[in-house]
């Protein structure tokens, strides 16, 4: 008799903007062996090139416009709602420019995870590369955290660095950073999705143990 196979879990994505972290999480789940698969990318933005990329790869889209919303509070029961549909086990922010009520992030606490440009704790908000370069730091980098209540100060699961040249800019420190992404995410997502990582009160446990420090992705 053939074993049933269990159910991919259910990524969905949000995304507001040009969604080259999209393009990189559905090129990898679409790998043969991944062990997970998007169901849905969903935006507030209409025009969000992310809901083109999404279509372009036959995955189902949603947008719920914040511009339509008197509040915070009514934008994110609708986006909860419409998340809701599609049941997933995995909600991923990629470059999702809303800031979340604590209703939100509760609701789907230890699945919800986030991208961010710098080596947190350190440049929580915007601007993080002008930051990084105005204070002359040699490396900057990309973390994956954990989504609580905490503006980018959820528990961060893994990073990836990047060297500071003299020569850099804000937009080419972006785009090497955005190269790091597009390798840490899908990496982190597949290890989510293996069930090897899992958010606990303040802490992250990772294939079982307190992980003490973010897991680092180097160069070499
Ligand atoms: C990324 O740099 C991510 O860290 C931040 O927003 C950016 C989104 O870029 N949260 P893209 O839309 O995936 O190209």
């Amino acid at each position: 008799m053939k074993a049933e196979k269990a159910p991919l879990p259910r990524i969905l994505v949000l995304a507001s903007g040009s969604g080259t972290n999209v393009q990189a999480l559905i090129d990898a789940t679409r790998e043969r062996d991944f062990p997970g698969r998007i169901v849905a990318v969903g935006s507030n933005r209409p025009k969000a090139f992310a809901l083109e990329r999404a279509a372009q790869a036959n995955i189902e889209t949603f947008v719920v416009d914040h511009t339509q919303y008197d509040s915070r509070e009514a934008f994110d029961a609708a986006l909860m709602a419409e998340i809701r549909r599609y049941n997933p086990d995995v909600l991923l922010l990629a470059g999702f420019m809303r800031i979340l009520t604590d209703d939100f992030v509760r609701a789907f606490r230890g699945i919800l995870l986030n991208i961010h440009p710098s080596l947190l704790p350190k440049y929580t908000g915007l601007n993080t590369h002008q930051r990084a370069l105005e204070a002359g730091d040699p490396v900057h980098g990309t973390s994956v955290h954990f989504v609580t209540e905490e503006l980018d100060g959820g528990p961060v699961i893994a990073q990836a660095e990047v060297k500071v040249s003299l020569e850099d800019t804000p937009e080419s420190l972006a785009e090497k950073v955005k190269a790091k992404e597009h390798i840490l995410y899908p990496i982190v997502v597949r290890w989510f999705c293996e069930g090897r990582i899992q958010l606990g009160s303040d802490y992250i446990l990772f294939d079982g143990e307190l992980l003490k420090a973010p897991l680092r992705l180097t160069d070499d």
